[in-house]
């Protein structure tokens, strides 16, 4: 069904199209008899599915990566299409508006996504989401303010964190989005370790104890892959979030290039794939790693598994693939299990 009308959608403006999408499924959510139809139509519960990772269990291995449903309206219903987990954010500490639009593109002979949005949201005050109020995993993602100098964003992340845990499943940190200045900076050796360490403590700090992750770019080399893993060891993260969308525009036509911003959807699959591997490989599977990036069907789903991620997160490829893109991707997990 989605295919008859995606091309319909494709006419229309993508950030139009997308909070359209969201309002409907908020809308859908919120009405009891259509709640259980989405559920009818995308729900794949079945034990064997079931994961656990960073002491909590999940029922399916998919979630819906960031960015989606920035300010966690849409939670409800967004459960009702399968997901295990769904991330909300990324949330700043003030409302924000984002970079001047158009800032979502599609690159559509790549199956591809190139967004600089900047961090849109309404700010971490207006988030009204209830810890356990659907049944899947709600992970919370939070990011530095636009106008926050780099030395003063693990105050930005500490203060968010104390305001989100109670709401969360887990928290990830995102210190990878291309579209804010200087945030990938947050990701050097210099930076990370103590950004990491003080968030770290303020979780330590709080009950319940709720999982803190990080998110990181897929254009780190090996050698910050590694300082980035050496510093989350030595904080005691939780878990690591593989990738944000790419600064790098191999794979898409050349008149995309220019475009600002992250590319996602298929030309990132592979670059999202190897990271995983290598933090896999070097963690020797002791680290667990959310797989994200360029996810479109069943089999780069199994790919990234392969590769070593316990989660896996869907985002661009929902807007080529559609909603039943999650359980096709669980019920190919039932035909392996
Ligand atoms: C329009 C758009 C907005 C996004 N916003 C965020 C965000 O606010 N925070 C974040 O951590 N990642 C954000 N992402 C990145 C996704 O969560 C994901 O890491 C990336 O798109 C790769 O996955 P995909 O290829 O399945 O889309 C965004 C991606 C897109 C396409």
């Amino acid at each position: 069904m989605y295919r008859s009308i995606r091309p319909l959608l494709f006419k229309l403006d993508p950030e139009r199209v997308h909070g359209l999408t969201l309002r409907l499924i908020q809308l859908a959510g919120l009405l009891p008899p259509t709640h259980a139809l989405l559920r009818r139509m995308f729900a794949a519960d079945d034990p064997r599915l079931e994961v656990e990772a960073f002491g909590l269990k999940f029922k399916n291995p998919i979630g819906l990566a960031a960015g989606y449903d920035k300010n966690g309206v849409a939670v409800k219903g967004l459960s009702a299409l399968g997901f295990g987990h769904i991330e909300v954010g990324t949330l700043t500490r003030q409302k924000q508006i984002g970079n001047p639009k158009p800032r979502v593109h599609r690159v559509a002979e790549a199956d591809g996504l190139i967004n600089s949005m900047g961090f849109p949201n309404d700010g971490v005050d207006a988030l009204k989401l209830a810890h356990g109020a659907v049944p899947c995993r709600v992970g919370i993602n939070i990011g530095k303010g636009k106008d926050t100098p780099i030395a003063q964003a693990a105050d930005d992340y500490c203060a968010l964190f104390k305001q989100v845990y109670r709401a969360a499943d887990y928290v990830a940190i995102n210190i990878s989005s291309p579209n804010t200045l200087n945030l990938r900076q947050l990701q050097a050796r210099e930076l990370i370790e103590g950004l990491l360490k003080q968030v770290a403590a303020v979780r330590d700090s709080l009950v319940p104890r709720v999982p803190l992750l990080v998110k990181i770019a897929p254009d780190l080399s090996e050698s910050e892959i590694d300082d980035a893993l050496s510093a989350i060891s030595s904080a005691g993260l939780d878990g690591i979030i593989a990738t944000n969308t790419t600064i790098g525009r191999g794979g898409i036509p050349d008149r995309y290039r220019d475009l600002k911003g992250g590319l996602s959807g298929a030309p990132l699959r592979d670059r999202s794939t190897a990271v995983i591997r290598y933090i896999a490989q070097r963690t020797e599977g002791n680290l667990p790693i959310v797989g994200v990036g360029g996810i479109a069907n069943a089999r780069d789903a199994i790919e990234k598994l392969e590769a070593g991620a316990t989660l896996l997160q869907v985002y661009t490829g929902l807007v080529y693939a559609g909603p039943n893109l999650v359980k096709q991707i669980n019920r190919a997990l039932l035909g392996r299990a």
